[in-house]
């Protein structure tokens, strides 16, 4: 089954500059939580155990973050402020972390077949980009609903969400054939097309389910968009074979990359907490 999630957390976070000159964008609280940390308890909830990042230089608090402390465990001990660590020391306890670095950014999915020595090419993976932060509070997390999907169509997914036309530039878009209520067998994939060219307004988000044969298809996979290897040009290798399927997910996700997003998310917890 899936138990291996790769995290791509080896971009610059430009548009938080300067806040991501020395910390990694991923790091970023939302609350008292790094993103990272919210993507690492959706994976662990979807059953994964190997967590597996791709960082860069400058990258160094993830790796720290996911280790335990001995002096501030030190010094919070039979304190009330021990509460507030529970959440990571049980996902110290029972995940394994494993790092890679992407020393060059040419994109996603170089970053992905980086991954390939972490998660091996035997079996099906997730993918989180912990900058999309998703939440459900009516039910499965994100990728615990594509993991169940995943053992019905043992393909590989991606997660997506209906954006405004005047927005499709920005992401991954799809087309496809709805077979089921909100699951598309798709047939077409474009990474930021222009507004006007994209195959509809279903965009591809950072949720992935992929299937191992993905890294022999990347190996191949020419530079597309801003000259950058793209996971999108790649899945489409396997989408002209009937091998991907879009779904269109339960729940909220906040786009922590951008500053508007990472306040709507930030806002959105907060109300959530009161
Ligand atoms: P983004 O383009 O949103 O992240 O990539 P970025 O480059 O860090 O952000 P800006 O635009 O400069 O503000 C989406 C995800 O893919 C990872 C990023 O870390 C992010 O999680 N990524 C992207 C890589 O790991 N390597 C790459 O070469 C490109």
């Amino acid at each position: 089954m899936i138990t291996k999630c790769l995290f791509p957390a080896a971009g610059y976070g430009t548009r938080f500059l300067p806040a991501t000159k020395a910390m990694p964008k991923e790091m970023l609280p939302i609350l008292t939580k790094p993103l990272i940390q919210y993507g690492v308890e959706e994976a662990a909830e979807a059953g994964c155990s190997i967590m597996a990042t791709i960082t860069g230089r400058g990258k160094r608090a993830i790796t720290d973050h996911f280790d335990i402390s001995y002096e501030l465990e030190h010094q919070i001990k039979d304190t009330s402020k021990e509460d507030m660590l529970k959440e990571i020391r049980k996902l110290i306890a029972t995940c394994t972390f494993t790092y890679t670095r992407q020393n060059e950014m040419k994109g996603l999915g170089d970053a992905i077949y980086k991954g390939k020595s972490l998660v091996g090419e035997s079996d099906p993976f997730a993918v989180i980009l912990a900058d999309d932060l998703c939440v459900n509070t009516k039910g499965d997390g994100v990728l615990t609903q594509m993991v169940k999907l995943y053992k019905k169509y043992k393909c590989s997914i991606v997660a997506i969400m209906e954006v405004p036309k005047k927005d499709v530039h920005k992401y991954g878009v799809i087309s496809g054939r709805e077979i089921e209520k909100n699951i598309f067998m798709v047939d077409d994939m474009v990474e930021k097309p222009d507004n006007d060219k994209a195959p509809s307004n279903l965009a591809i988000i950072g949720r992935y389910i992929l299937t191992p044969d993905i890294f022999d298809i990347i190996k191949d996979t020419k530079p597309g968009k801003n000259g950058e290897i793209q996971i999108t040009d790649a899945l489409l290798t396997l989408a002209k074979k009937g091998m991907v399927i879009g779904y269109k997910y339960e729940g909220k996700r906040f786009d922590c990359g951008s500053v508007d997003g990472y306040v709507e998310a930030t806002n959105y917890f907060y109300n959530l907490s009161k």
